[in-house]
């Protein structure tokens, strides 16, 4: 294929991926955002393909193959899995990076050391940099997200721990800086090697300090990071669609985690060198011991029937027991009633983001009804009734009054100014961030205890035998 028509491809496939960005903003037009993304990557593989200098299609053969092997299973996990399978694709993006950035080097090195220019020499340093850190940042993330039993869950801290952190990653540039100035000295080849290493450990360190409720932030930060690395991979190979893609896949890593920020109110410093989500298991020290109420499905429904406005919250606990579609039951059997039905989206609800839109979609409740958190606060003082399903720590009122809670700031939705509160958990076990939550406590909460998708069920079943549908 002519260089025109390689870069005519290019240019398609980076058209195609801005736009899959795009259409990835609104549920209505996600598919097509995803089709679109697939789409690009298609068209870049096969015009990269077409190429005269490849020569050796055994060893795309092999690749693809090999990418197929691990791509598929990874598509079917489930979604609940959804954020350490993400970190699991930045990995391959950032080993892919350092791979090529290695290999380079080395080639280069043994076959034409002129071709190791200072602007070469700085993409391949920053490129093997960035993998190293993307490859095993993302791989403990995944681990830790996964609760995997050698991984330390909780944030692991010690005394000058950051300081340590950058002080090696300050050694890593600084061995690269003196690199690109001399890249074939023979002390080369230890050091090249030496900045491989450092870079993996910085990985692993970046990570250990980082509790649990973080992890999905710093997550699409390694997504901007494996975003740059291609961005340097592209400079390395010379190839404008490389350098295009990882320009987006960085920028919009890094827009997504300054949104998670604001959505937890946490600072993007914070998020990267604090000790978040260090989970405590008790309530807070003098914190009143509270008492729960527990109710029936029966009086519930009763409730809700006679409501004229229910908000409904949905959580973790909904996407862990998929009751996603007992729950569009129930919101057709009060629409039915004539009662208005709307659903609090909190931005960090779930594990992922847009985990309860995406929950809600599967299950056809009308976008129209997802309502923002900033948007449906303002009407709950109006709302006759919240039914909190499977959410904890997103109405936690202990992100708004308690300073010494790991969730200060946090915006909610303050499902407690409702009139009444049904909330549907399991236990008494707390959410997400490991404290109490005094909204449970408050008299005038009733908890429905048992599985979202069971409760639920039994709500509809109570309204349909109420409206004779059997
Ligand atoms: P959580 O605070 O995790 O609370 C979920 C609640 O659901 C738990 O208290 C649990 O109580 C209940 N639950 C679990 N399984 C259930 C089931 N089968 N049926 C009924 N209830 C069930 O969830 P949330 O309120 O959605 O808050 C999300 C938290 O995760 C925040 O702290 C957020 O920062 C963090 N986080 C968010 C993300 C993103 S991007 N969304 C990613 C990672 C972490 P029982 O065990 O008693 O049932």
């Amino acid at each position: 294929m002519s260089p025109g028509y390689v870069e005519l491809f290019y240019l398609t496939a980076t058209a195609l991926f801005i736009f899959s960005l795009h259409w990835m903003n609104d549920p209505k037009t996600a598919r097509r955002g995803v089709a679109a993304g697939a789409a690009a990557m298609v068209l870049g593989v096969a015009a990269t393909w077409a190429q005269p200098f490849v020569v050796n299609h055994g060893w795309l053969v092999l690749a693809v193959v090999a990418g197929i092997a691990v791509g598929y299973p990874l598509s079917r996990v489930a979604l609940t899995a959804a954020p350490q399978r993400t970190a699991l694709s930045h990995a391959f993006g950032g080993l892919a990076a350092a791979l090529v950035g290695i290999g380079k080097y080395y080639l280069w090195l043994s076959e034409g050391p002129e071709e190791l220019t200072t602007f070469r020499m700085v993409a391949i340093i920053a490129e093997v940099i960035l993998g190293c850190v993307t490859l095993t940042g993302s791989l403990f993330a995944a681990g830790k997200l996964q609760e995997l039993k050698w991984v330390p869950q909780r944030a692991v801290t010690y005394p000058l721990q950051n300081v340590f952190n950058i002080a090696l990653l300050l050694v890593a540039i600084g061995i690269g800086a003196w690199l690109v100035l001399n890249p074939t000295a023979p002390a080369a080849a230890f050091l090249f090697p030496a900045v491989i290493v450092i870079a993996l450990m910085f990985g692993v360190l970046l990570i250990i300090p980082i509790g649990g409720a973080d992890m999905p932030t710093v997550i699409a930060i390694l997504n901007s990071y494996a975003g740059l690395a291609a961005v340097a991979m592209g400079f390395v190979l010379e190839n404008n669609l490389l350098i295009t893609a990882g320009a987006l896949d960085g920028s919009s890593g890094l827009i997504l985690s300054i949104i998670m920020c604001r959505a937890m109110n946490r600072s993007y410093l914070n998020v990267l060198f604090g000790a978040f989500g260090s989970v405590k298991q008790s309530a807070p020290e003098g914190a009143a011991p509270g008492v729960y109420k527990a109710d029936t499905p029966e009086s519930a429904a009763q409730i809700m029937e006679q409501a004229n406005n229910v908000v409904i919250v949905p959580g973790y606990g909904m996407a862990v027991a998929q009751a996603q579609h007992r729950v569009r039951e129930l919101y057709d059997h009060l629409k039915r009633r004539g009662v208005t039905v709307r659903f609090a989206i909190h931005p960090v609800a779930g594990r992922m983001p847009g985990h309860m839109n995406v929950l809600l979609a599967e299950a056809d409740v009308p976008y129209t009804d997802l309502v923002e958190m900033e948007d449906v606060n303002r009407d709950m003082p109006q709302c006759d009734v919240a039914l909190v399903i499977g959410a904890n720590d997103v109405v936690n009122p202990a992100a708004a009054l308690d300073e010494s809670s790991p969730i200060y700031g946090m915006p909610i939705i303050e499902a407690q100014k409702a009139r009444t509160v049904f909330a549907i958990k399991r236990s008494k076990n707390p959410g997400f961030a490991g404290i109490d939550n005094a909204l449970y406590f408050d008299e005038k909460t009733w908890m429905l205890f048992g599985d979202a998708k069971h409760v639920v069920g039994e709500l509809v079943k109570e309204l349909s035998e109420k409206a004779g549908i059997h």
